[in-house]
């Protein structure tokens, strides 16, 4: 017979989880506000929060961080991980940073002016709230049929050529420091962009006088993406699909925590010497010295290790086909998602899933909060308390789709883990037409309040 699909690694060490009663749940829930990110780990069974920081390393990675070099300058840590952002990206130069956020806070405390515009395919709200946060603005470019949440199309992720072409041409150019192109697009689903849009996105940029910046946090997962979907890459190594692509970005943002499986670590990578230079000195003022910013050096070995590994075309298989077999079991059960299924989450269709609920009452928190209270089982909302409030009229701003993530973290749990999340999705979707009402809001922060919100049943 064909022999099956498995995984391309074994496990070497193991971490205990525990089940809960739903009495239990229901009182952590009330404790937390309804909000998941209050909630202990330890109430959580199988955690799909984020994918973010919750990898588990290899036993190369481990390895590494015993011979991580500390020197405050000049570290072989450092200059490894230099060669092989060098290798894989073709960048020179790079500055390492403690997280994504931080490496969008020093590029762009040198490149975003207050009035500036930036587009791009659906900002992460880290991005988003950096842009903001220095009175810009994000200016959404998706292809329309990236909300469209059963519509199939390959690159889902990929920018509209003529919406991005209208922002550039009717702004004074200047105002314009950048396009920003997230790889692959979180906020729209995990949805990848292909080489033709990554090309097309370049060649515009320069023809009007702007950059591209490549926010990289799952750059891998995109390049399994155009290997397996985009004609004329199905011969390519992951590696070379990823170095052709980073031919057509100037400078990428990296939050290590996804592509890179560590639990923290981030860089920004330069094509340009002098824009080096000059955002260094906010690395040093905000992060550390550019030979570790806010990195330890044995982090920084685990960070080059595990870029290393997930440009491996087994491992990323091994992942991105763990994440279909979720999607592909909760169709089986008639669960309303979007398609095709993304690289790093499963996305419900709340909208879809609960529609009895009104958009004034957080229609994917309060899935989330079911999903929880049915099986211990962590989501996150990706909805309109994630869209968060108008920066100008501070309306809510209600967001074409009203997702709830399952977010799969890296070589953590198995496909018994997949079946069981299944089931409990499953059975809310079971009892959706009991639910029929959602949540409010007692208490918000100004900026990025999905993390503190307090809420209470209606
Ligand atoms: N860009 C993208 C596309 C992201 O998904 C994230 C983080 C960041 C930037 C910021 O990186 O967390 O290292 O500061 N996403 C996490 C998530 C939080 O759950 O999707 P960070």
């Amino acid at each position: 017979m064909e022999l099956p699909f498995a995984e391309s690694y074994k496990i070497k060490m193991v971490e205990t989880i525990r089940r809960s009663t739903r009495q239990e749940r229901e009182k952590w829930l009330k404790e937390a506000y309804y909000n998941l990110f209050n909630l202990r780990s330890e109430y959580v069974y199988i955690d799909l929060l984020t994918d973010s920081g919750t990898g588990a390393m290899s036993d190369k990675q481990w390895a590494e961080m015993m011979i991580g070099d500390e020197s405050y300058a000049g570290a072989s840590s450092y200059l490894k991980m230099k060669a092989v952002i060098k290798e894989l990206f073709g960048f020179n130069d790079f500055l390492p940073t403690h997280q994504g956020r931080a490496a969008e806070n020093v590029l762009f405390s040198l490149l975003v002016k207050a009035g500036d515009i930036i587009p791009g395919n659906s900002h992460f709200d880290t991005t988003k709230g950096h842009i903001e946060f220095r009175h810009a603005h994000a200016v959404d470019c998706t292809i329309d049929e990236a909300f469209h949440p059963t519509l199939y199309h390959p690159f889902k992720g990929n920018l509209d050529l003529n919406k991005l072409e209208e922002v550039l041409k009717s702004n004074p150019i200047e105002k314009i420091p950048f396009i920003v192109v997230t790889l692959t697009c979180n906020t729209s689903g995990g949805q990848p962009v292909s080489m033709e849009n990554l090309k097309a996105v370049y060649e515009m940029a320069k023809k009007y006088g702007t950059l591209v910046i490549f926010d990289s946090a799952r750059f891998a997962e995109n390049a399994y993406f155009i290997k397996t979907r985009e004609p004329g890459y199905g011969d390519k190594t992951i590696k070379e699909i990823v170095k052709e692509m980073y031919t057509y970005a100037d400078v990428m943002t990296m939050s290590s925590k996804k592509d890179a499986i560590v639990n923290m670590g981030g860089f920004i990578g330069f094509g340009d010497r002098k824009m080096y230079e000059e955002a260094s000195v906010y690395n040093i003022m905000f992060e550390g010295f550019v030979t570790y910013g806010g990195m330890s050096g044995r982090d920084m070995n685990a960070l080059t290790q595990g870029l290393l590994e997930s440009t491996e075309f087994d491992y990323l298989q091994t992942r991105i086909k763990q994440v279909e077999y979720l999607g592909e079991k909760l169709k089986q059960y008639g669960v309303p998602l979007l398609e095709p299924i993304g690289g790093h989450a499963v996305f419900l269709d709340a909208k879809s899933f609960l529609p009895a609920i009104p958009k004034e009452q957080y229609i994917a928190q309060t899935l989330a909060v079911e999903i929880y209270l049915e099986g211990g089982v962590r989501a996150v909302e990706i909805g309109t308390l994630l869209a968060d409030r108008d920066p100008d009229t501070r309306e809510n701003r209600y967001p074409a789709m009203e997702l709830v993530r399952l977010a799969i973290p890296r070589r953590v749990y198995t496909n018994s883990h997949m079946d069981y999340i299944a089931a409990t999705v499953a059975n809310v979707f079971e009892r959706r037409n009991q639910i029929t009402k959602g949540l409010k809001i007692l208490r918000e922060a100004p900026i990025m309040r999905h993390f503190t919100v307090e809420l209470d049943r209606v």
